[in-house]
């Protein structure tokens, strides 16, 4: 089934984010708010995002011209009748999240696929509200959904730092791309995208860049990190 229109219920922190992302990958986007002053700020923290990004060089004026007419803001339920996908960021609380998923099965078409970003609550118990269980499912987006490099939200080395503080992990998703190698990940990245067809899974361009360039991690003396 190809996915053209993905619905996301709630523009919050994390609606905002996966709505510029998808709308930025070429999806048309129905984002649905519960009142239109909420509606507005999230649909205000699209544009400033993409601005940023705009700023930064990371994307044209043009691509961002184009990603920008392709969200449309509601505060209709209904609006989701035509979506092929819908990812709900509302708050977390289960019967919210029930109550989103009993009314997205009752407005939306039976193929539709139905997720969710929650970070902590059961599929299961979401997917019970509905009488499609089985095209119910998970989707956790990182915040902030634009990528952290590449959007040029943190330093490479800072954002090995959190993850190893922060996380407890041994080594920081930085260190551990060039440790792996960026041309096998971007290999595993694209067969998987080729695969699901599942936007998280697509190479970032500077992944692609960084592999094209030669720079390919720690085997080669050089990826994102300097081994000479
Ligand atoms: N904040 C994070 O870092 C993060 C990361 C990953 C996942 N999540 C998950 O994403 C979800 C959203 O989190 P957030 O940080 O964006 O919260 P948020 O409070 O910023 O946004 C939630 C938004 O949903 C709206 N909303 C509530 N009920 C609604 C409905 N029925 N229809 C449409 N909109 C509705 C609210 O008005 C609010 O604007 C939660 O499940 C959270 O656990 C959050």
């Amino acid at each position: 089934m190809e996915i053209k229109i993905v619905g996301v219920v709630g523009c919050g922190l994390m609606g905002s984010g996966i709505a510029e992302v998808c709308a930025r990958s070429g999806f048309s986007v129905v984002v649905r708010e519960i009142n239109p002053e909420l509606l507005q700020k999230g649909l205000d923290r699209i544009q400033s995002s993409m601005a940023k990004a705009v700023e930064r060089g990371k994307l044209s004026a043009a691509d961002r011209d184009a990603a920008w007419v392709r969200i449309r803001g509601t505060t209709e339920m209904k609006e989701f009748a035509g979506c092929d996908v819908v990812v709900e960021a509302v708050v977390e609380n289960m019967e919210e999240k029930k109550k989103v998923f009993a009314d997205l099965d009752r407005i939306a078409g039976p193929y539709t696929v139905l997720a969710s970003n929650t970070s902590s609550l059961s599929i299961t118990a979401m997917a019970s509200a509905t009488h499609r269980p089985e095209r119910v499912l998970g989707m956790h987006f990182f915040n902030p959904v634009p990528r952290a490099v590449e959007a040029g939200l943190a330093t490479k080395e800072d954002i090995d730092m959190g993850v190893k503080l922060g996380l407890n992990h041994p080594m920081g998703p930085i260190t551990l791309l060039d440790f792996v190698g960026l041309d096998t990940t971007l290999f595993i990245a694209d067969a998987m995208y080729a695969e699901l067809k599942d936007s998280r899974y697509a190479a970032p361009p500077l992944l692609r860049q960084m592999v094209t360039a030669g720079r390919l991690g720690r085997k080669v003396g050089k990826g994102f990190y300097d081994y000479s």
